[in-house]
């Protein structure tokens, strides 16, 4: 058992300064500290965030977070830890333009204190002015874990009556549940045609026995994730768990899959993939610094790179290499010159004849690619989705998305649904919330002398979290100040349990409260709670 905190950054002394409290280093570890599981149905485990940087791609919060307007308090504690192309949103929200929200609850059990992190995140968006959705993932909990349709109802009604209670409104955001959105079937349905049964094999580990609906329930995740942009192409941030990265991995795929027209850079008539063009992008550079006055043709980029040839080259490079020069030479005396380049992926004839039209200023038009010499690339983004948008497209923008940390578990360990004494739920009576906040596991040292002359170790433990995640709410100055009397040695764990579990009684309480008011009311919403389906 290792956490990342005392394993690597284990500097004597770093403890007591208080300095780690912008960002959490609890982790939920129970794993080994090399295994990283992404898996959305199986028990995922993040021993180190820093493979998910890493090895996913997924990228730190704390680049964006400067340009959050009144960050949540999740973002500003590092809870919130890291994203995908969050800055779409930053910019909408900043430019006053539209921005959507959507996440979704498997109702395969009672909504606990974990999901609230997620309820919280859509409500701050919906706050930031945003469209927001909160949509109960049926299908999938019928199909991935075999739940029957009561069951299901009964869950989805907590789930709902919770996003509800503390602050999701129901006017301005939308609630669905995926069985009866006919819109997100029919996208499903759209979406998949771009993805075989060998690539979602590779992605979730399916084999010949995963059943169809299990994947059909993918599609409809993936229907979910692009279903804000259905009136109108927006940046769109899906706040999720680390396990979810995956479908937001292929969301973002398929978004670019059904476009009609990618738009790219290129330096001559011929098409290239990446690694080529950076080669031409190369070579016409530095040709140009040599020979400012002239014009470079493609057999001079040819001979130039031919005498770049490394001797210590990799069979790759060698090879990109080659296929570049045979390409320059064909082409011949055609000038090398700088493009943006708009390619036919999934156009009508009539979307293709439109954007010829649309390109301003000088153009080569190709069988499946159009050229423009002075548009910028972001202006051509903006072309194509105007004009597949006018010609029925989708237009859709990559979806971004924010990935929270996983809570511990009050007895250590995971957070489990299936642990009652390791969560909260949202339900539980709010006496035994309290009971179980006093029965938690601490950071706290062995005896109450130790814990004066040391400080606890709040970073590894269970009730900090509680504080930083929910009991201290917005306010900064106390989660501080519980996190340096802990690590400074004036807090000791009985009272701080006693003043956490009282904290987290009232919470539930006043929740509860909360859902009553709305349990009335919930007959009025569009959203419907018995589902005709029985089997
Ligand atoms: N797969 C998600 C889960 O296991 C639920 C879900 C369905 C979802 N559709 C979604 C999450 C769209 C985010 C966005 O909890
Ligand atoms: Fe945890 Fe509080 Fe004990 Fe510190 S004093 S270890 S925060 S219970």
């Amino acid at each position: 058992m290792t956490h990342e905190s005392s394993d690597e950054d284990g500097e004597p002394g770093d403890d007591n300064t208080g300095a780690h409290y912008s960002s959490l280093e609890t982790d939920g570890g129970v794993a080994d500290p090399d295994e990283i599981a992404l898996d959305p149905w199986g028990s995922s485990t993040v021993s180190d965030y820093r493979k998910l940087f890493d090895q996913f791609g997924i990228e730190r919060f704390e680049e964006v977070v400067d340009e959050v307007p009144n960050p949540h308090y999740l973002m500003r504690r590092g809870v919130i830890f890291g994203h995908r192309d969050y800055r779409a949103l930053t910019d909408a929200m900043h430019e006053d333009e539209p921005f959507a929200a959507l996440s979704g609850f498997m109702p395969t059990g009672d909504p606990h204190i974990g999901h609230k992190l997620v309820f919280d995140e859509l409500i701050w968006h919906q706050q930031q002015g945003g469209d927001v959705y909160g949509l109960i993932a049926d299908l999938e909990a019928h199909s991935a874990r075999g739940l029957s349709w009561d069951e299901i109802d009964e869950h989805a009604r907590n789930y709902i009556l919770s996003l509800l209670a503390l602050g999701f409104d129901p006017e301005d955001g939308e609630l669905y549940r995926q069985s009866t959105n006919r819109e997100v079937q029919d996208l499903g349905f759209e979406l998949g045609i771009e993805a075989n049964f060998s690539e979602l094999a590779a992605i979730y580990d399916f084999d010949g026995e995963t059943d169809v609906s299990h994947m059909q329930s993918v599609v409809t995740q993936m229907a979910d994730i692009l279903y804000p942009q259905l009136d109108e192409p927006k940046p769109t941030v899906i706040p999720v768990g680390p396990d979810q990265d995956p479908h937001v991995r292929l969301a973002r795929d398929l978004a670019a899959r059904v476009r009609y027209f990618g738009v790219t850079e290129a330096y001559a008539s011929f098409e290239t993939d990446p690694a080529e063009r950076s080669l031409l992008a190369y070579a016409y550079e530095t040709l140009t610094d040599r020979h400012p006055e002239e014009t470079i043709r493609c057999s001079d980029a040819a001979t130039f790179l031919e005498n770049e040839r490394e001797p210590g080259a990799t069979d790759v490079e060698a090879t990109t290499l080659d296929s570049t020069i045979t390409m320059l030479k064909e082409a011949g005396k055609e000038p090398l010159r700088p493009r943006v380049r708009f390619v036919d992926r999934n156009a009508t004839g009539a979307a293709f004849e439109a954007l010829i039209e649309a390109v301003d200023g000088e153009k080569r038009v190709y069988g499946e690619h159009i050229d423009s010499f002075e548009l910028d690339r972001e202006a051509a983004e903006k072309l194509a989705r105007e004009v597949e948008t006018d010609h029925g497209g989708y237009g859709f923008l990559p979806p971004s998305s924010i990935y929270h940390r996983f809570m511990t578990g009050l007895t250590g360990g995971k957070m489990s649904s299936s642990i009652p004494a390791s969560h909260i739920s949202l339900l539980d009576d709010p006496e035994d919330g309290y009971d179980k906040v006093r029965a938690a596991t601490t950071g706290g040292r062995e005896t109450a002398e130790l814990q004066r002359e040391l400080g606890g170790e709040a970073n590894e433990c269970p009730v900090y979290e509680l504080y930083a995640y929910l009991l201290a709410g917005d306010d900064d100055e106390f989660a501080k100040e519980v996190y340096e009397e802990c690590v400074g040695g004036e807090r000791l764990c009985g009272g701080c349990k006693e003043q956490a579990a009282e904290l987290m009684e009232a919470f539930l309480e006043e929740h509860q409260e909360q859902r009553e008011e709305w349990a009335d009311r919930l007959d009025d919403l569009d959203i419907d709670l018995d589902s005709d389906r029985t089997r």
